[in-house]
């Protein structure tokens, strides 16, 4: 296995600075994000408030050794407007998880730009071979963004899940790619300066 710690180093794309943030920064960071309610909609289907004991249960916070949380900056200026975590498990594989609170940058491109970036660098300093995410079915933007960068829906839970708030049974979609594939496509880096 590649060492990991070459992981947890910051990376640049065309409009931001990606930093890995150890828990403290990332509770520090986050302490916006986690009183939004669209964007715990999104991450959790709910949008009750989370305590900061909560949310740092449920995000697990970043060890950048398996678990990472990058800090997404414009190189423009101002401060981080989200994350994005990747979380190593199961077999050689990695799950996504990403919140732009800062909807200035909604509709933007984001995820695509950073997430793609991120998958390069992990495909090319790690053992990491499969990429996968989970989403519920009516988070739109989400699932658009993985199928742009060529993900697989490779399944579906139907009624898995249920809104404590509002009672609303709620469905998700499962993608995936495979390392091979990412390659062989046009969002693939050859060389991460790793
Ligand atoms: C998920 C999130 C990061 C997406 O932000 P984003 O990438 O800026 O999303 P966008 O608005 O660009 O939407 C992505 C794509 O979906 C499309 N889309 C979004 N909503 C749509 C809708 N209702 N119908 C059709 N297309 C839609 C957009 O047009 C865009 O496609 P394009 O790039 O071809 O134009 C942001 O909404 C967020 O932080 N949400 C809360 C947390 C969350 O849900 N995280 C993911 C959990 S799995």
């Amino acid at each position: 296995m590649k060492a990991r710690s070459k992981l947890a180093r910051p990376l640049e794309t065309e409009r931001f600075i990606l930093e890995p943030m150890g828990p403290i920064r990332f509770m520090i960071e986050t302490r916006e994000i986690r009183r939004d309610p669209e964007i715990l909609a999104g991450l959790f289907q709910t949008s009750k408030p989370r305590s900061a004991w909560k949310w740092a249960r449920t995000m697990s916070l970043p060890d950048n050794r398996t678990k990472f949380a990058f800090s997404i900056t414009p190189k423009s200026g101002g401060r981080s407007i989200g994350f994005h975590k990747v979380k190593m498990r199961g077999y050689r594989s990695a799950f996504n998880s990403v919140a732009i609170g800062d909807r200035e940058w909604w509709g933007k491109g984001v995820v695509l730009e950073v997430r793609a970036k991120l998958m390069n660098h992990f495909f090319s300093c790690s053992d990491v071979e499969r990429f996968y995410g989970v989403v519920e079915a009516r988070n739109t933007a989400s699932i658009f963004n993985y199928r742009r960068l060529g993900y697989d829906h490779v399944g579906s839970w139907h009624r898995s899940n249920q809104n404590p708030q509002t009672g609303e049974v709620v469905d998700f979609l499962n993608f995936e790619i495979f390392k091979d594939k990412w390659m062989a496509g046009p969002w693939a880096e050859k060389n991460d300066d790793a």
